[in-house]
């Protein structure tokens, strides 16, 4: 359906992608926004569990990400600098004095194209972006690739792919704020969260981690078992940040798919299980969103009023040398794999 069009005059389309279970997923080639998702509760109830907005021209107004596609680089880079192989790059700085989610044009702010498709147990939208070398400071042209998949097992997938021309960094993901109990319907500090993960990454006021790797063990931010994000929001550590706004180390195996959260509103009965090939998760829990805000439908929203699951790389890896490495070669494919499952 075309939803409107870009400020240079391009059309914006949304692709809804339904299952027979009543799943149904809203994707725009602007941003890859996912603008909707309903899910059913334990009684088959639907409504919408992602933050939003009506208009397109909120979404391009929009310093918030809600529910779009995070490139080049997810998170923060430490003053918009790093060094690859010998040459320095500066890239934007939008976010104090930091790099923060691609630029002041990231592939949230883009026209993708967009191509539907069709498989046996499955609809998807694929989407496909070429990033010019240079861009947000940048090096190499990098060709991105995101297709959504939205399966009759109550699954919307994302599949990212990257190559490019020239030694670069990427690392991207989606940024949807989940509320199970619908958006807007208050805060998210009752929703029970389960994380796969044995160590984060401490983070200074800046919100860049130090390097650290830590045990959760003894610390709040053990999610280990189930627990309501409330019970420890108020916690020294989350005050520093004003809510989650961590990276977690996923525990893993080996390479391939792992567990990395599950998320339960324990009135509806939601449950929202995601898996990935990343070795990390950030957990942002909106604390930067305003009091009051409106969204879809005249929803107000406020801090603390979703979740977000970004699967990732851990934030500023490339001043890291002891994270795992962000750094795409010509001729190499970067992927990802996120599956998102509603039980
Ligand atoms: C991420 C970051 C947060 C914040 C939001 C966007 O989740 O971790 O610090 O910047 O994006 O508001």
């Amino acid at each position: 359906m075309r939803w409107g069009e870009t400020g240079d005059g391009d059309p914006v389309h949304l692709y809804t992608l339904a299952n027979e279970r009543g799943i149904e997923a809203r994707i725009s080639d602007y941003g890859g926004i996912v603008t909707s998702l309903m899910a059913p509760d334990r009684d088959g109830r639907l409504v919408d569990v992602v933050l939003g907005y009506d208009s397109l021209g909120e979404y391009v107004e929009d310093a918030t990400y809600f529910g779009c596609l995070i490139g080049r680089y997810a998170n923060r880079i430490a003053l918009g600098h790093f060094t690859l192989d010998g040459v320095e790059h500066s890239v934007t700085v939008n976010n104090g004095r930091n790099h923060l989610h691609g630029g002041a044009k990231g592939f949230n702010k883009v026209l993708w194209e967009a191509k539907e498709q069709r498989g046996e147990n499955s609809v998807g939208v694929r989407l496909t972006y070429l990033s010019p070398d240079g861009d947000e400071g940048y090096p190499g042209n990098l060709l991105a690739q995101v297709t959504y998949t939205l399966t009759e097992g109550n699954e919307l997938i994302l599949d990212y792919a990257a190559s490019t021309d020239a030694v670069t960094i990427v690392n991207l993901t989606n940024h949807s704020y989940f509320n199970l109990a619908g958006h807007g319907s208050g805060d998210v500090l009752d929703h029970m969260l389960t994380l796969n993960a044995d160590r984060f990454t401490p983070v200074d006021g800046e919100l860049i981690p130090t390097g650290e790797l830590r045990d959760v063990e003894g610390t709040p931010m053990d999610f280990r078992r189930p627990t309501a994000i409330g019970e420890r929001i108020d916690h020294p550590q989350l005050v520093l940040v004003g809510g989650i706004d961590h990276n977690f180390a996923l525990s893993r195996g080996s390479d391939g798919m792992a567990f990395a959260a599950r998320v339960h509103e324990p009135l509806s009965g939601r449950t929202l299980e995601v898996s990935t090939t990343e070795p990390g998760i950030q957990i942002y829990t909106g604390n930067f969103l305003q009091e009051g805000k409106t969204g879809k439908g005249g929803r107000t929203y406020g801090p603390r009023g979703a979740i977000c699951l970004e699967t990732q790389h851990f934030p500023d890896s490339l001043n890291k040398m002891n994270f795992p490495s962000t750094v795409l070669w010509p001729g190499e494919t970067y992927r990802q794999r996120t599956v998102y499952r509603f039980t």
